[in-house]
């Protein structure tokens, strides 16, 4: 197949890690007769230094004409006393709302080699298996209005938590599919004792549940999920929540894995282009010294490979790849955890290094 991918590296670590989610994907394309052509395009603090706005015109359309979205990471301290409309963040909100990925897809899985890289015991996390389905174009990140004004007692500062209908309707129906798919179990996090929006989110998953009768759904308060999250994690299946619960949630559940430099997501609207992305930051504390984990990333286009381009083989080929380097003993700093001395420490070229070779092992 030939297929159109648009790489925005950004900032910190960002471009490190692309650039070894790319050669992966030039190994892929290799195995399989693939063709992947790959555009790279300014996103974040760099866009804003080259171009002075966090979002190209270009990046959008480059990225809405691609196949798949492959991103690195944005932000870094220089941009953090910017305003918004010149920092980083808001490129890539504006890239999430130009495209229109309302669902972001955050699996939390355990590789069984790594449960002693986590901090939690190891009975806590052996089998963790769980999908934080993210609602990612609504609520606190976009409502209106927000901002500051000059009140009598200071600054009065606004941020509006806001949906419609329509956008927690289709969350949430993504949800029950979802679950329908896997082991049938449907957690929905809100603050419904609190927030009318999640009296409504609420409501809205008790009248769907009616469709998907296979499907347990169950309610938890974000405050309590939190808890359970590192108490019980195996409790959960699929979870879907608004924006910034599954912001939060989700880089608690990093710790699960043992480290958030793991994680990978896939970004999907209804139709168009995905964003792929790992779930971490640009990292300004590491970057620059070739230590990051380019794992997130690489799996990160596996999920591109699976959900926009219908490779579902060579999606399994990559994520069998990354487990058998991990099973072989391969760690980069941030999972060496607990076991640091025994484990086999390397940087960033070097994992991906082994990965790509893993994949065409297991590709053979
Ligand atoms: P972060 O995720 O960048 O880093 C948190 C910690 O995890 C740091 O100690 C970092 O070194 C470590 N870490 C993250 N990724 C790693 C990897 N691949 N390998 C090894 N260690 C890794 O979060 P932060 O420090 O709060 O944010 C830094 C900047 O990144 C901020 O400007 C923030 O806005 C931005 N950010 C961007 C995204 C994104 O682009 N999607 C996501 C989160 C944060
Ligand atoms: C993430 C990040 C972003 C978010 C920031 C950088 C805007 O934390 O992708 O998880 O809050 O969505
Ligand atoms: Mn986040």
């Amino acid at each position: 197949m030939h297929a159109k991918i648009a790489v925005l590296p950004g900032d910190g670590i960002g471009p490190e890690v692309t650039t070894e989610a790319v050669a992966l994907l030039d190994v892929v394309a290799h195995l399989y007769n693939h063709q992947f052509e790959f555009e790279t395009a300014p996103i974040g603090g760099n866009a804003i230094d080259s171009t002075g706005t966090p979002l190209p015109e270009m990046t959008l359309t480059l990225a809405k004409q691609s196949d798949g979205v492959l991103l690195g990471a944005v932000g870094g301290p220089r941009w953090d006393k910017e305003p918004a409309h010149r920092r980083p963040e808001t490129g890539l909100l504006a890239l999430r709302k130009g495209l229109d990925v309302f669902a972001n897809l955050r699996p939390i899985q355990v590789f069984s080699n790594l449960v002693d890289a986590s901090p939690l015991k190891r009975e806590i996390v052996d089998g963790v298996d769980m999908l934080i389905v993210r609602e990612l174009t609504g609520g606190l990140y976009f409502g209106r209005p927000r901002g500051r004004t000059e009140g009598p007692d200071g600054i009065d500062v606004v941020d509006t938590l806001q949906y419609s209908e329509r956008e927690i309707r289709r969350i949430l129906k993504l949800g029950f599919e979802i679950a329908e798919k896997r082991r049938r179990s449907l957690t929905s996090v809100d603050k419904a004792n609190v927030l009318e929006s999640s009296r409504v989110w609420r409501e809205v998953a008790e009248a769907m549940a009616q469709d998907y009768p296979k499907v347990k759904l169950s309610h938890q308060l974000v405050d309590s999920a939190a808890m359970q999250i590192v108490r019980d994690p195996k409790r959960f299946d699929v979870v879907v929540t608004e924006n910034l619960f599954g912001d939060i949630l989700s880089d608690e559940a990093a710790v699960i894995t043992g480290s958030i430099g793991l994680l990978p997501s896939a970004s999907l609207g209804a139709d168009g282009p995905g964003i792929y992305e790992p779930i971490h930051g640009s990292a300004p504390d590491i970057a620059g010294q070739g230590v990051a984990n380019p794992l997130a990333t690489m799996l990160s286009a596996a999920m591109l490979l699976r959900h926009s381009l219908g490779l579902e083989q060579e999606a399994q080929v990559v994520e069998d790849g990354v487990r058998r380097v991990l099973e072989e003993g391969a760690r980069t700093p941030d999972l060496t955890g607990s076991s640091i001395g025994k484990a086999d420490v390397i940087g960033t070229e070097e994992m991906a290094k082994r990965v790509r070779e893993a994949v065409k092992k297991v590709a053979e």
